[in-house]
């Protein structure tokens, strides 16, 4: 599968042949600049990317534990999701989010 993924200052990179379990393992695993400190446990917030709208309907909702976590993140928008709760599907092939800055490692 394919995803369309926007860092912190704006580049896009194209990710192809994706087949990582969720969408932080498959922005980690290509080496981009994603913190997620506790790996995928809902416990830091680090994960936490913008979904392009137009995806968003395609998303399962966040889980009420997602939904409290993203209420502590910086920057929350309507379309915050934490990509560590995100399990990539062929659903969402062409997916495209964008990392915000709070998750982006200095
Ligand atoms: S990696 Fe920590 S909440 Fe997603």
């Amino acid at each position: 599968m394919k995803l369309l993924i926007t860092n912190e200052i704006g580049q896009v990179s194209e990710l192809d042949g994706v087949s990582a379990r969720t969408l932080m393992l498959a922005i980690r695993d290509a080496g981009l600049n994603l913190t997620a400190q506790c790996g995928g446990c809902l416990s830091c917030g680090t994960c936490h990317v913008y979904v392009n709208p137009t995806w968003w309907p395609k998303l399962i909702p966040p889980t009420e534990f997602e939904s409290g976590m993203l209420d502590v993140v910086d920057d929350r928008r309507e379309t915050s999701r934490l990509s560590c709760q995100i399990e990539l599907s062929k659903e969402l092939d062409g997916l495209e989010v964008t990392i915000a800055p709070g998750s982006a490692f200095s």
